[in-house]
């Protein structure tokens, strides 16, 4: 017999036990805002500094989760509904921004470890050492500061639910299905997108346009909201966890269908090109990219957030919804 509701949403409250005698309140990560905001303005005083990933999209900061920030320039913030550019040409500018920025930390704060990451889609700087938080640092990109104000958006329409994205993030990290754990290959903020889409289908929360979204009236460091204790002792949660992976498991039609803020309603891979095709002709460009469960990205034109999920990889996130159910996604073992 799987558990109950309540066992469930009681099992995952006990998971998140430790964050109900932490101070989650955003101001402490505005120690870490201004200093990487001073060696902003050591390279270029012009620039400004925004926050997002979590810290935003929740309004509250864990303790040992990194921060994520970007340098924008008068003119991104000003353009806030703008469309980021993906070309090399944009790539190396950036590269040489946070060239510039890396030497800048490092000369500040000699102990601190400061990589240079240029691999990646986005060539960013990831920041280890000295002060309580860890950062990651881009620039002249937009969409993570949108795309960041548009989860919390969502959130803001049903504070509680980033319960279920907090369990499932949990679970998916425990699961080695997350991008940060080895193995991994659905980011946090893939999985965050999959809440939000299921919360939607459920019409547990309004469509909101992603272009309505626009820098301009974004806070560089979104305010703090603080998160109260799960409704009704856990059961309201437990029930939205259960419906979730029962959802992702016999609902959500992998096969045809895209996870999509997009739009309301129903999005295909038909619709988008995600098809063997188009998998088949980026693997003769030297991409690896699939269709296999697809997310679409809200604001990057063509991005399936879902591409490293190859057909072994999707077979073993079904498995582990199956599985969650039983472990109340993975607290209970
Ligand atoms: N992001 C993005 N595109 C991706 C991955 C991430 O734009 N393909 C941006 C999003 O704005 C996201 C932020 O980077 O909010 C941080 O991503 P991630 O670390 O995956 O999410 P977090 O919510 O910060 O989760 P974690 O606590 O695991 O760091
Ligand atoms: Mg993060």
């Amino acid at each position: 017999m799987p558990p109950t509701a309540l066992i469930v949403g009681q099992s995952v409250m006990k998971a998140f036990q430790h964050l109900s005698t932490q101070d989650l309140h955003t101001r402490r990560v505005e120690e870490a805002y201004r200093v990487v905001a001073e060696c902003i303005t050591a390279v270029d005083p012009a620039m400004r500094l925004y926050m997002f990933g979590s810290t935003a999209v929740y309004g509250v900061h864990e303790k040992g989760s990194d921060v994520d920030f970007v340098a924008l320039s008068k003119t991104d913030v000003e353009d806030g509904k703008g469309e980021d550019a993906g070309t090399q040409v944009a790539k190396g500018l950036q590269a040489e921004f946070l060239g510039k920025l890396a030497k800048v930390v490092r000369q500040k704060h000699f102990s601190w470890n400061v990589e240079e990451v240029r691999r990646t889609r986005v060539p960013v700087i990831r920041v280890k050492g000295g002060s309580s938080v860890d950062f990651d640092i881009t620039v002249n990109r937009r969409n993570g500061v949108r795309n960041s104000a548009l989860l919390r958006a969502y959130f803001e329409q049903d504070p509680p639910c980033r319960w279920l994205s907090m369990g499932v993030k949990r679970w998916s990290k425990r699961a080695g299905l997350n991008a940060s754990v080895v193995g991994g290959s659905i980011t946090s903020y893939g999985f965050n997108l999959m809440v939000v889409y299921y919360l939607l289908q459920r019409g547990a929360l309004r469509f909101i346009q992603p272009d309505a979204i626009d820098v301009a009236n974004v806070a560089p460091v979104p305010p703090y909201l603080p998160l109260e204790p799960p409704r009704n002792d856990g059961a309201e949660l437990g029930e939205q966890i259960l419906d979730f992976l029962a959802f992702y498991m016999h609902e959500f039609d992998a096969a045809r269908h895209v996870i999509s803020l997009s739009r309301p309603g129903i999005t295909t891979k038909e619709q988008l090109n995600w098809t063997k095709n188009a998998e088949d002709l980026a693997r003769m460009n030297g991409e690896k990219i699939n269709y296999q469960w697809c997310i679409e990205d809200p604001y990057e034109l063509n991005l399936n957030v879902g591409r490293n999920v190859t057909p072994l990889k999707r077979d073993f996130l079904r498995k582990h919804l199956e599985k969650a159910r039983e472990t109340a996604l993975l607290t209970t073992t």
